[in-house]
């Protein structure tokens, strides 16, 4: 992540309640994962999927409670609820409306959702050989819209942040479980 996501994660990350459950989809090499349990002290519980586990995540989280090495497809039945949800894995467009429609049920009331890599015009870095991408394009932002957060048009669900410095990050609230 860059710094301005950077920021705008830590705010979201400060306002959690104490020992927080946080699931991050999307691990690469743990780093965020290692800052935010610095941030909180070491105390949360922390789930990371990945389908492909590096060995420097593994390093970067020797206290993680739990690391599943799947495809984000596969994962969420064993994920509990949720305070924090770290949306950061394939960046399709079917991948970020999958996970957001298999994970956004198990976040708390006033639980967040944090979505990564929020590219307004058409990107394609890093796009290649997800079998459910539709294009090799990133559809972080186009999910959002057809999942109707852009607008509230999704009840249920506040857009707190929609920030495209950086690489881009949007921030949702859970308003009702
Ligand atoms: C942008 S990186 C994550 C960066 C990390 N969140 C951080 O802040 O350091 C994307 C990660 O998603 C993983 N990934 C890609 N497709 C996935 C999928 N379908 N399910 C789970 N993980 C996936 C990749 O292996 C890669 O490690
Ligand atoms: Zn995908």
């Amino acid at each position: 992540m860059q710094e301005p996501e950077i920021k705008v994660l830590e705010r979201v990350v400060r306002a959690l309640p104490e020992h927080p459950t946080i699931c991050e989809i999307g691990l690469a090499r743990g780093e965020t994962a290692a800052g935010i349990h610095e941030l909180l002290g070491g105390r949360c519980t922390y789930y990371g999927i990945d389908k492909l586990l590096l060995d420097d995540a593994r390093a970067n989280m020797p206290w993680a409670a739990r690391l599943w090495e799947l495809d984000s497809i596969l994962a969420h039945p064993e994920v509990p609820e949720l305070d924090l949800l770290i949306i950061d894995g394939c960046h399709c467009e079917s991948h970020v409306l999958l996970d957001f429609l298999h994970y956004g049920p198990k976040l708390r009331r006033g639980g967040y959702v944090f979505f990564h890599d929020l590219q307004r015009e058409p990107q394609s870095q890093g796009m290649v050989g997800c079998p459910l991408a539709m294009d090799d394009q990133v559809g972080v932002y186009q999910a959002l819209g057809k999942l109707q957060l852009l607008d509230g048009g999704l009840r249920g669900w506040r857009l707190l942040e929609l920030m495209f410095d950086g690489l881009g990050a949007a921030v949702l609230q859970r308003l009702v479980t």
